[in-house]
């Protein structure tokens, strides 16, 4: 990946400078206005007070949602900054706009040590166009001795104007976050412990094409479950009864299935299920201990035999990456699978696997089965570890200055 090469804010002479920091601070408001989760800014936080020790004065950026470019109150920052203050336990001047004239003139006037937060960078709709005027109007607010640093690892994935464009007319550099995050996908994807086992889950095998093609060079098993398991077996020929299945995506499945076994990886499908009727809390479940479903049942998880089997693999795992749930977690019914995997990737973590953990629904499973701590990285990023996992090279991280 060569990523490691990028120069951090530990790399260059900080002190008292002016910098534009991006973080990823999109996260989920509650219906109160308040952060629901705080990961994302307690993340940041290492980076903040780093630079905030080296004297510097911040001015950070981040988006919230997709408003595309109009304002709405819905996804200020506000909530965010409020957060942050009380995370930090200190002042975060919250701005009203992003280069309004008056945020530029409490910019210009900021002093060292000193934070100020613009609102949604995406309330511009010159943001998501990497807009170069955008950025030398945000690299204004630094003036020309600032320097650029990226923390937002979850938009490292996007060519925006605050994750690319800025980088152009400054100094450029990592922060923790983004090196860390960096550090563990380096190790996974380019010199794993063997075995290295990856397991893929989730409701849609489009959306993970590219992840098991590029893991299939580099892993020695895949797990597959969740939705997207019963488009492999309905490649295999097996029934899958009422089971949420891409029709159009069999034939890829079958590739994949194809290519798996040329290359002598163990692929690995559920061999039995928990069905239900419908997916909701109510329904009516029952075990099934063989792999063809009946018509009228949808799976809803895997079951025991292939937990059992599951079990025998990641317990001999040294290098585990897991995104996207077993079954319909969220539902207690039907969450045993996902409960099983992500403990079992915790007792193999303790038993000396490193594990990484990617995805909104699978980083839910450790947190909602107290296992989280027992990761060894849980990523920030959805979007960008999905990016990550399939190879591609992220823009916000490439246009970094090399050490
Ligand atoms: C995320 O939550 O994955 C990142 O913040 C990226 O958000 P986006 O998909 O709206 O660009």
């Amino acid at each position: 990946m060569g990523y490691e090469m990028k120069k951090s804010i530990k790399d260059i002479d900080l002190k008292k400078k002016k910098v534009l920091l991006r973080v990823d601070y999109n996260v989920p408001i509650n219906d109160n206005g308040e952060v629901e989760d705080d990961t994302r800014i307690k993340e940041s936080l290492p980076t903040v007070k780093y630079l905030l020790e080296q004297g510097c004065s911040l001015i950070m950026m981040s988006h919230l949602g997709r408003p595309k470019g109009k304002i709405e109150p819905k996804y200020s920052l506000k909530p965010v900054s409020k957060k942050l203050e009380q995370l930090l336990g200190k002042k975060v001047i919250m701005a009203e706009g992003i280069v309004d004239e008056k945020t530029k003139t409490v910019a210009y006037e900021l002093k060292s040590g000193e934070i100020l937060l613009l609102e949604n960078i995406r309330f511009d709709s010159r943001e998501e166009k990497n807009d170069e005027n955008f950025a030398k109007e945000l690299v204004s607010l630094v003036g020309k001795d600032g320097v650029f640093v990226q923390d937002a690892f979850g938009s490292v994935h996007r060519a925006h104007t605050s994750t690319y464009a800025v980088a152009k007319f400054l100094p450029s550099v990592a922060g923790f976050l983004l090196e860390k995050e960096i550090k563990y996908f380096d190790k996974i994807l380019n010199s794993p412990e063997r075995p290295f086992v990856a397991i893929l889950g989730g409701a849609k095998v489009s959306d993970k094409i590219e992840v098991i093609d590029n893991l299939m060079n580099k892993v020695d098993a895949i797990i597959i479950g969740g939705a997207m398991a019963y488009t492999f077996l309905l490649a295999r020929g097996i029934s899958v009864g009422n089971s949420l299945v891409e029709k159009d995506k069999v034939d890829l499945a079958k590739d994949l299935l194809k290519k798996a076994q040329e290359k002598g990886i163990n692929l690995f499908l559920p061999i039995d299920h928990i069905l239900a009727n419908k997916i909701d809390k109510d329904a009516q479940t029952k075990e099934c201990t063989v792999v063809d479903i009946p018509e009228g049942f949808i799976g809803v998880d895997i079951g025991q035999h292939s937990i059992d089997r599951i079990s025998g693999i990641i317990k001999g795992a040294k290098t585990i990456v897991w995104n996207g749930p077993m079954g319909v977690f969220e539902i207690e019914k039907f969450q045993n699978g996902t409960k099983q995997v992500a403990i079992l990737v915790a007792q193999a973590t303790e038993n000396g696997a490193i594990s990484v953990v990617g995805g909104g629904d699978s980083v839910s499973a450790v947190k909602k089965f107290s296992v989280a701590d027992k990761i060894s990285h849980i990523s920030t990023g959805g979007g960008a570890s999905l990016e990550l996992l399939e190879g591609k090279v992220l823009p916000g991280i490439d246009v970094l200055q090399n050490k």
